[in-house]
Order: structure tokens, then sequence, then C-alpha cells
């Protein structure tokens, strides 16, 4: 059943476990993400970039999700989200459209700027009762990406303390260490986090949670973190998927058969996090029985 999101994160805090946020490209992965919930009995965020939209359509996008969190999540709570919304224009048109949680990540502008434009993007949410993310410190790297070394700048916890202070956010994300995409030097600089969580009490999201060791992924959880954002890790389980398929099958021509087994590399990539996380098992499903 869709959700607000609020919901799934007071229950993640009192909780102590963390709550995937799995970006999704279309009906296949949307299906990945819902049929993992089910199976692990665990709430999940499904958030979609700008870039998603533009593919399958705002309205297609929160449709579907709807339809798929009620008709295949059953009783399994399911939030929507934008994520690293660019503009006022591309939140506001989310927020009107019915997410209960937006992303304005104005990172790459100076700390005044940020400030200003997501105090304006708060100001309307909250009319709406819809929460907002704010991002202090560029997180680098790109959805999809594989790399070797990579200059992985971080957030100085005193701005971020001052933005959460000054624009009325919900949850904060912060550059600590982590990237966009798979790179071998990505990590999570626990410090920083522990300096952070000490004056920022609203719930922190990890992003670039791709490429990072499990025991990190661990350590960062008892370390404050309540949301962890998985692009790149559902991106490739599903291409790779599709291209093996594709090999293996050069005479197929029905696009069912050739997608399905994506939607189980999905959905097993997404179990995983869930169960890593601690999210797996919160929300007893009666289809599963667990
Ligand atoms: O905003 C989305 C996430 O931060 C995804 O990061 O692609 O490294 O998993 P990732
Ligand atoms: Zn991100």
């Amino acid at each position: 059943m869709l959700v607000h999101i609020k919901d799934l994160i007071e229950d993640a805090q009192k909780g102590g476990y963390a709550l995937g946020a799995f970006n999704v490209h279309n009906l296949e992965s949307i299906l990945g993400v819902a049929q993992a919930a089910v199976r692990a009995g665990s709430p999940a965020i499904i958030q979609v970039s700008e870039s998603a939209i533009k593919y399958m359509g705002l309205k297609p996008t929160t449709h579907i999700v709807s339809t798929v969190a009620k008709n295949v999540g059953g009783n399994i709570p399911i939030a929507l989200h934008l994520d690293h919304g660019k503009s006022f224009e591309s939140v506001f048109e989310c927020i009107a459209a019915g997410f209960s949680s937006v992303h304005i990540d104005a990172s790459a502008w100076p700390l005044d700027e940020n400030i200003k434009l997501t105090k304006q993007v708060v100001e309307v949410a909250h009319t709406r009762g819809v929460w907002v993310q704010g991002e202090v410190g560029s997180i680098v790297g790109g959805h999809g990406e594989r790399g070797g070394k990579i200059d992985i700048p971080k957030a100085d916890p005193q701005e971020v303390i001052e933005f959460v202070l000054k624009s009325g956010v919900d949850t904060i994300a912060a550059a600590i260490g982590t990237a966009h995409g798979t790179f071998e030097n990505e990590d999570v600089d626990l410090e920083l986090l522990k300096q952070i969580k000490a004056k920022v009490k609203i719930p922190f999201v990890l992003h670039g949670g791709s490429g990072i060791s499990l025991d990190k992924i661990k350590q960062a959880i008892k370390g404050g973190v309540n949301v962890i954002n998985i692009g790149t890790d559902i991106k490739i389980a599903f291409s790779e998927t599709l291209k093996q398929t594709c090999k293996d099958n050069p005479g197929e021509t029905d696009p069912r058969h050739l997608l399905s087994p994506s939607i189980k590399a999905v959905e097993d990539v997404v179990h995983g996090k869930m169960v890593l996380f601690g999210s797996a098992g919160r929300y007893p499903s009666a289809s599963t029985g667990i």
C-alpha cells in the first residue's frame, strides 16, 4: 500500500534500522522492488529521478507506483519520493502529483543560495503535508557509473548544521565519503557522520549506497543513517541480466520472456539490501508468512 514517507521513517527510527530508497526506471524495476518488499516483509521507498520521470512521464509514474504498491505490495508500506530534484518547478510538479516526499538538490550552489531555494520548497511543500529532503556538499559520480578512483569532496559539518536550522527540511543528505556509482575509494566517513548526528536530529539520508562494503553499511546504520539510497546496483542487475538473456535467447521475440529475468534480478538485489539494512521482517506479509 502507498503510504506517507514519514510513517516509514518514524518507524525505522524507533526500530533502529535503515530504509532502502530504491531508484526505479520502468515498470519492471518498480515490480522488482515491490516483489522484494513483499518477499522480505519490508517497507520500501520507491524513488524516481528527474530523468526517470522524463522517461516514464509524471502521471504514468505516480499511477504505476500507486497501483503496484496497492496490488503487489498489499499490506507492505511503500512510499514515493523524488530523488535529486534540481529546480523549484520540477519539485513542485511532483508535490502537485501526490508524492509524499521530495528532494531539492541545490547542493551545487553556494550555501546561502542552497538555503534560499530549499526554504522556498519547504514552505510550499509543508502547506501540502509533503516532506522535503535537502542536501549539502554535492555527491559526486553518476547513477550507473563504474570506475576506479574518484575525487570525493565531503560536506562541512558546520554548513550542514546551519543549513538544517535555516531551511526547515525534514530529512538531510550530506556528502560523507560516498559517490553515485561504484568506485574503489568510496567509503563512509563515520567520524563526520558522528559530528553531524551530534547536532542534527532530523533523519539522515545516505546517498551513493551502491559500492559500499557490507560492514561499512552496518556501521553507518549504527551511526545514525536512517535511509540508504540504492541506484547503481539496481541498474546493473537489470541491464546485465537483460543483456545475458538476449544473448542466451537470440530467437526470442516476446518482450515478457526477455524482461522477466531482469525483474527477478532487481527483486534479488533489493531483497539483499532489505536484509542488510535490517528492514526485512518489519511488516510480516500474509503472502510470505514471514
Ligand atoms: O540518489 C540516488 C542514490 O544516491 C544512488 O546512489 O547509484 O551509488 O546507489 P548509487
Ligand atoms: Zn543520490
